[in-house]
């Protein structure tokens, strides 16, 4: 019934907190709390930016994701009182730039595309670093399509961010299903009005707002018993 699976990229399809693990090795005892820091941050910076002005074309304070990324990075290090060279920063952006995919992401993608199901990424990513990530984790060849919100200059949550599934693929809300890893981005989605599946990996409880998503697993292959 679904003719267009859309992921969120950063969380879902790649693992922002595998840079737990080189934050760690760069400022030793400090890994964890930067790297979840860094995510809260980065997307608190699009929420500024979005919600600051609103504007259908677009916010006149935005920056492109890859930027508000190295913008966080710094805000948290000084905040934890971590001396960020510029050695460090570029170490940890380069990094970034090739986040490790999760391991069902391309089995996943190829699977749906097997079906004759369209795939797509709808992400806050700049278009840059989104076709670099996924050039890198081999993910092109089973992508129709990769929307970035570059083409509003508005940050998801914005309704804005999620209709360019619509102006990018010929087909209706109710034939979209969309797949997060970020409560957020679902409950938003469901408010959009698409059917959401919510990866939730760390067994994590879902929103106090709002509806529920329509489909929750652990995986991304449990997207594949939905479809
Ligand atoms: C994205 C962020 C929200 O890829 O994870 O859009």
């Amino acid at each position: 019934m679904y003719k267009l699976i859309a992921f969120d990229a950063y969380g879902t399809l790649f693992d922002v907190y595998s840079m737990g693990q080189l934050a760690e090795e760069l400022f030793p005892g400090h890994g964890q709390a930067l790297s979840l820091m860094w995510r809260d941050r980065q997307i608190e910076y699009t929420r500024l930016v979005t919600m600051s002005d609103p504007n259908p074309n677009g916010s006149k304070y935005y920056l492109p994701f890859w930027e508000l990324t190295i913008r966080s990075l710094r805000y948290v290090c000084k905040r934890l009182d971590l001396p960020l060279s510029p050695e460090h920063e570029k170490r940890l952006m380069d990094q970034y730039a090739k986040l490790t995919g999760f391991e069902d992401s391309q089995s996943v993608l190829k699977a749906i595309k097997d079906k004759g199901i369209s795939t797509a990424i709808l992400s806050n990513g700049s278009r840059e670093m989104l076709a670099t990530v996924v050039e890198s984790n081999g993910l092109k060849p089973y992508l129709d399509k990769v929307v970035t919100i570059e083409d509003v200059r508005l940050f998801k949550t914005a309704p804005q961010a999620y209709e360019l599934l619509l102006k990018a693929f010929p087909v209706k809300k109710e034939e979209i299903l969309f797949v997060s890893s970020n409560a957020w981005d679902a409950l938003a989605a469901k408010w959009f009005g698409f059917d959401v599946f919510w990866v939730n990996r760390l067994n994590h409880p879902f929103e106090e707002i709002g509806e529920k998503p329509d489909y929750e697993g652990k995986s991304l292959t449990e997207v594949l018993g939905v479809i």
